[in-house]
């Protein structure tokens, strides 16, 4: 099943992060027309998408037949008006809801209805769903069943003939990354919820997943993901502070959630900021703007950056990914808490025979100058640093 949606990864935002349930139209109306204005939706982020909690009911759906409806005391005028202006102001809208009797937040879900929702979605206008069994099958439940789940809702989005980006939500469990794509999923979740923290000491339980922990997560998963089907690393938790109302963590400083945002673009994750874009800090904002960074997310060929090179010892990694240009986009991470040095054996690491290359510094905003192998392009790297290059051979 394809739908042919989602060539690069999805950006956008969405409720979830920072707001759980306590969501409105006030709220999604003031997202998108900040988002309109700041700079966010011209760098690409261009789905609003809403996360559990729009729902009219909690509970049991066979108490209230007929056709799924929005909280009416946060939505008073409906979804499809929220969609309207979404559309309107240039952005794609999103919706969530789950396979079971009951969403992960408890409110009703899809079962028993899978293509009259679809439907009722469809003529609301909307462009994207996440649909998250968490609450229906658990992290033992057969892949056969699962994926009949998740087949299901894909064949009654294809059937509304409206194209909607579909994200299988699944925790991470049951290999999804293995067949989701095959089912027509766009993005499938590769673990559980992320806390807002950088390297947070509650999840080393190889169950939950830091930013870190994520990111070797991926890892050997690198192969599932293209245009098309991505590896979801989870939403973004750039700028939420220690804020968030349904994430663990004390939240990051400014460099680390440059760092995190850095590495969701180089492993081409979604990209869905997660934090309240109205009160965004400049900084941040200049992180999730960065159009250099971004256009690592965006490539067309849609590879996803490999560790070319670690050191064990200093905490240090290089990721590396092919980009359509025939250039390698370059990330310098530190995973430390002390100051490194970084170099990169172009040659050795990045299985190149360029003579020479140019490197641009991608949150400088600099050419950094002419590099070869006997003069290689060394950094020093603060504690949970990234520094993100771009490496440009010069054939002549
Ligand atoms: C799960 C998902 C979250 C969010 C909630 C909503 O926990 O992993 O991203 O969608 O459900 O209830």
């Amino acid at each position: 099943l394809s739908n042919g949606l989602a060539k690069t990864p999805p950006m956008g935002f969405s409720t979830w992060n920072q707001f759980g349930d306590q969501i409105s139209e006030q709220l999604i109306i003031e997202t998108i027309d900040t988002m309109a204005s700041n700079g966010l939706r011209d760098a690409g982020f261009v789905f609003i998408n809403l996360d559990d909690g729009w729902q009219r009911y909690p509970g049991n759906r066979s108490y209230h037949p007929g056709p799924i409806e929005a909280d009416p005391v946060k939505f008073p005028k409906g979804i499809k008006y929220l969609s309207d202006y979404a559309h309107s102001k240039g952005f794609k809208f999103g919706i969530y809801n789950g396979p079971g009797q009951q969403t992960c937040a408890g409110y009703i879900g899809s079962e028993g209805h899978v293509e009259e929702d679809a439907a009722t979605w469809a003529s609301w206008g909307v462009d994207h769903l996440k649909y998250d069994s968490c609450c229906s099958e658990g992290p033992t439940a057969p892949q056969a069943e699962v994926e009949t789940i998740f087949r299901n809702m894909s064949l009654a989005l294809l059937a509304t003939k409206r194209p909607i980006v579909f994200h299988a939500c699944h925790c991470g469990w049951a290999d999804i990354w293995k067949w989701a794509a095959h089912d027509g999923a766009n993005q499938w979740r590769i673990g559980q919820d992320i806390p807002d923290d950088f390297n947070y000491p509650g999840y080393r339980d190889g169950y939950y997943f830091d930013v870190l922990e994520m990111l070797d997560r991926g890892r050997g998963l690198e192969k599932y993901s293209g245009p098309g089907h991505w590896n979801d690393y989870d939403m973004l938790i750039v700028g939420l502070n220690g804020n968030s109302t349904q994430l663990e963590g004390t939240g990051c400083s400014n460099v680390e959630y440059r760092s995190h945002f850095t590495m969701w673009c180089m492993v081409a994750s979604p990209l869905l900021i997660g934090a309240d874009v109205r009160t965004l800090s400049a900084y941040d904002l200049q992180t999730l703007t960065n159009k250099e960074v971004i256009a690592i997310s965006q490539d067309p060929l849609g590879k996803v950056a490999t560790v070319v090179h670690e050191d064990l010892t200093l905490q240090t990694q290089v990721y590396a990914k092919d980009m359509s240009d025939g250039s390698k986009a370059v990330a310098y991470l530190n995973r430390g808490t002390l100051t490194a040095n970084i170099t990169v054996d172009p040659f050795k690491d990045l299985h190149v025979w360029w003579k020479q290359y140019h490197v641009r510094d991608l949150w400088k905003h600099q050419d950094m100058g002419i590099f070869n192998f006997s003069n290689p392009y060394m950094v020093e790297v603060f504690a949970h640093e990234v520094k993100a290059l771009r490496f440009t051979p010069i054939w002549s």
